[in-house]
C-alpha cells in the first residue's frame, strides 16, 4: 500500500499534516476485546445488556433497549465534534489528544460520537459498545485505548407525563424559555425534572445490580457540550470518590433532525474502571494479555456468578515434571488407594505458593505387568522474584519424596 495513506481495518485514508495515529495504536483496531467472549469487557457489556433487556420491556415483551457493538471507530471529525455540537475552539479537539487519520477522519474519542445518527436512523432506546481511543500517558490507569458503553433514551410527552395524574396541560417543550442551570430554553422545567430523574434512577439501578445493595453512589454537577443539565456518578470504592460515568438530559439541537418533538437522556460509562472495580483487576494493561491465567478467570457458566481476579506474577515460571508408578490395586474390597487429587493436595502442601498448576501429562499402563503410570508438570512461579532452577529442585524433591512415603507410588525419578 501506498505510503501516502493509512490503511485501517483494510481501508486506506490519505496522510497529511494532522495524521498522527502509529502502527502500535492502529494494531489495536479491530481486536474488538468488548465482543471476545469470557473477557472481562465482554462479560460487563453482557450484565449490563442484561440489566436494560430485564428491566425495560418494549411493547409485545421484546427489549425496548436496542444493542450496537459493531460500529467502526473510524469516525469523521464531525461526528466526533460537531454534530455533538462541540465548539470549534474546545480544547478536546487538540491534536495533541486524539489520534487522527487525517484532517477530516479519527478514531472516535468516545461513543457519544454515534448519537446522532443512530437517533436519526429512528432508534428510540439504544445501548452502544466500542473501543474508543485517546492519546494519555499509558500508567495502571490509563491506556489510550479503552471501551466505553453509550446509553440513549428518548421520550415522547405522553411517555414523559404518564405517571402525573391530570398533566393534560403539561407540555414537553415551551417557546420563550430561558436556560438556567437546571433546564436548556426549550424544555420546560417539569419535563427536565422527569427525564432528570428518569435518567438517575436507571443509572442508580444499573449500578446497584452490578455492585450489589451496599454500593455508595453520588451524583456531582458537570459540563458537557451535549447535554444540559449533566452529571458525573461516582461510587465508593475502598474509602474513595471514583468517576464512572457522565451523562445528563441530551441538547435538543442534537434532537432536531428526527425527534424534535422527544426530550432524551444520555450517558456514556467506561467498561475498564467499571472491571477494575467489580473484578479487583489492579492495571488496565491486563485487559490486553493474551495470557490465560488471566482470561481464564472469567469463563463462568453464569454472567452474574461474583470474580475475585486472582493477580499474576511478572516472572518467569519453571517447570518440572514427576513420573511415578501407581500403588497396585488392592484386594477387590479396599478403597482405590490413589487419587489424583491425593497428589494434587499433597502439591499444594509442600509447594505453596510456588506452584501455579499441576497438570496430568501422560499416562500409560504396562503391557506386561499391567502396572499404571502417570506423569505431571508442575508449573512453578513466585509473585514477587525471580524462582532459581536450585531452589525448585529442592522443593520438587522434597514432593517426589513425599508422594513416595505418604501416597504409596514408586517414583520413577
Ligand atoms: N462522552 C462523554 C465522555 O466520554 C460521556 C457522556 C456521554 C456524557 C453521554 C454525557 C452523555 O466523557
Amino acid at each position: 500500500i501506498d505510503q501516502d495513506c493509512v490503511e485501517v481495518s483494510g481501508r486506506p485514508y490519505p496522510r497529511d499534516d494532522f495524521t498522527n495515529v502509529t502502527p502500535k495504536i492502529l494494531a489495536k483496531v479491530g481486536r474488538d476485546l468488548h465482543n471476545q467472549r469470557h473477557h472481562p469487557l465482554w462479560l460487563i457489556k453482557e450484565r449490563i445488556k442484561a440489566f436494560f433487556y430485564s428491566s425495560y420491556m418494549g411493547r409485545g415483551g421484546n427489549p425496548l433497549f436496542s444493542v450496537h457493538d459493531n460500529l467502526n471507530p473510524v469516525v469523521t471529525t464531525e461526528q466526533n465534534f460537531d454534530s455533538l455540537l462541540i465548539p470549534p475552539d474546545h480544547p478536546s479537539r487538540k491534536q495533541g489528544d486524539n489520534y487522527f487519520l487525517n484532517r477530516t477522519t479519527m478514531l472516535r474519542a468516545h461513543t457519544s460520537a454515534h448519537q446522532r445518527e443512530l437517533v436519526k436512523s429512528g432508534l428510540d432506546a439504544f445501548l452502544l459498545a466500542g473501543d474508543v481511543y485517546r492519546r494519555d500517558e499509558i500508567d495502571s490507569c490509563h491506556y489510550p485505548v479503552f471501551h466505553q458503553m453509550e446509553g440513549v433514551r428518548l421520550f415522547t410527552e405522553r411517555q414523559v407525563f404518564s405517571n402525573v395524574p391530570d398533566s393534560e396541560e403539561l407540555s414537553l417543550l415551551e417557546h420563550s424559555g430561558r436556560r438556567t442551570p437546571h433546564k436548556q430554553e426549550t424544555h420546560t422545567l417539569e419535563a427536565v425534572k422527569l427525564v432528570e430523574f428518569n435518567l438517575k434512577q436507571t443509572l442508580t439501578r444499573l449500578i446497584t445490580h452490578l455492585f450489589g445493595q451496599d454500593v455508595e453512589v453520588r451524583w456531582v454537577g458537570c459540563y458537557f457540550p451535549f447535554t444540559h443539565p449533566s452529571f458525573e456518578m461516582e461510587v465508593r470504592f475502598q474509602g474513595d470518590w471514583l468517576e464512572v460515568l457522565g451523562c445528563g438530559v441530551m441538547e435538543q439541537q442534537l434532537l432536531n433532525s428526527g425527534a424534535g418533538d422527544k426530550l432524551g437522556w444520555a450517558f456514556g460509562l467506561g467498561l475498564e474502571r467499571l472491571a477494575m472495580v467489580l473484578y479487583q483487576i489492579p492495571d488496565i494493561r491486563l485487559f490486553w494479555s493474551q495470557d490465560e491465567r488471566f482470561l481464564t478467570q472469567f469463563i463462568l457458566d453464569d454472567i452474574h456468578q461474583p470474580v475475585c481476579f486472582q493477580p499474576l506474577s511478572k516472572y518467569p515460571p519453571l517447570h518440572n515434571d514427576i513420573s511415578f508408578w501407581l500403588p497396585e490395586a488392592g484386594p477387590e474390597a479396599e478403597p482405590q488407594s490413589f487419587t489424583a487429587n491425593d497428589f494434587y493436595d499433597l502439591v499444594r502442601s509442600i509447594g505453596g505458593d510456588l506452584v501455579e498448576k499441576v497438570t496430568l501429562v501422560d499416562e500409560f499402563t504396562h503391557p506386561q505387568s499391567r502396572r499404571r503410570s502417570q506423569c505431571y508438570r508442575i508449573i512453578y512461579r513466585h509473585m514477587e522474584r525471580t524462582l532459581s532452577q536450585q531452589e525448585v529442585r529442592l522443593v520438587h524433591k522434597e514432593i517426589e519424596d513425599a508422594a513416595e512415603a505418604e501416597l504409596g507410588v514408586q517414583g520413577r525419578y
